[in-house]
């Protein structure tokens, strides 16, 4: 078996840092990772992990992926430390500006760099059906239809929108329709409709460990891979 992958969690304490944490701590393909939050961390070690403040970022001991899922005011450092280190940086951190997201463009001639809005292995391959269908199907009718708990802002998802770009790379132009009730996690329905028949993909979030579970199967992939710009259908080997 390889050695096991030692990370650093960059946004440790907030929700999905703890899920990183959770899954990583009973995941032998894991050493025991490091976990840098914002603020003074209240102990150094807890359930095999090693914590550090930001301001304390420079000086982490050594590590192989650094995983970052902060906010943006976060994300410029967690990028210098994986250029100065030449270490591969997975990143789930939304909202990054458009300099942030250049600043990752050029870090990845240097660097194996992996970001994705949406970790979800299911997500990444429904998008890929969803460009063949669209590819495959000129001139049908193409609507997304999304639902999601009565908490979320936005309206249509990011994901929805992901959805829409790889349909309008296969040709199609989608309509879009959000649904907001209960408390569902999270369902895509993407529909081709012809002339007396129609397609339906859908994809049906249950638990949110599954952006974790994607961004740790993106790490363990990128440790191995040279300087690049990877995404997260990448993982995925369709033939
Ligand atoms: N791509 C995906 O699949 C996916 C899925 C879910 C969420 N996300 C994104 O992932 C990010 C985190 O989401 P979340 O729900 O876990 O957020 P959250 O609960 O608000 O946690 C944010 C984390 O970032 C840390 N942080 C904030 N400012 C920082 C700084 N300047 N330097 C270092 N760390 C800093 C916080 O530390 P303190 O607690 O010390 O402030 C906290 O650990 C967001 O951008 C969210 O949109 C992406």
């Amino acid at each position: 078996m390889a050695e096991a992958l030692r990370l650093l969690i960059h946004g440790a304490s907030g929700r999905m840092g703890q899920a990183l944490l959770r899954l990583v701590a009973e995941d032998e393909r894991f050493a025991a990772p490091l976990a840098v939050s914002r603020r003074q961390p209240l102990e150094r070690v807890s359930q095999g992990a090693a914590y550090f403040a930001a301001s304390e970022l420079d000086a982490v001991p050594a590590f192989d992926v650094l995983l970052d899922f902060s906010l943006p005011e976060g994300f410029d450092a967690a990028l210098a430390l994986v250029r100065e280190r030449g270490k591969p940086l997975v990143s789930g951190t939304t909202g990054l500006s458009g300099a942030q997201q250049a600043a990752l463009r050029e870090a990845a001639g240097e660097i194996p760099v992996l970001w994705a809005s949406n970790f979800s292995i299911g997500v990444a391959l429904l998008q890929q059906l969803v460009r063949k269908a669209a590819s495959a199907l000129p001139g049908w009718d193409c609507d997304i239809i999304e639902m999601h708990h009565t908490q979320k802002q936005d309206a249509p998802s990011g994901t929805a929108l992901s959805l829409g770009a790889a349909a309008e790379k296969g040709g199609a132009a989608p309509h879009y329709a959000a649904i907001r009730a209960g408390d569902i996690v999270g369902e895509h329905w993407v529909q081709f409709a012809g002339t007396g028949e129609r397609i339906e993909l859908v994809h049906r979030a249950t638990n949110r460990d599954i952006f974790a579970r994607g961004a740790l199967q993106a790490a363990l992939w990128l440790a191995e891979k040279p300087a690049g710009c990877y995404a997260l259908s990448d993982l995925l080997s369709l033939r």
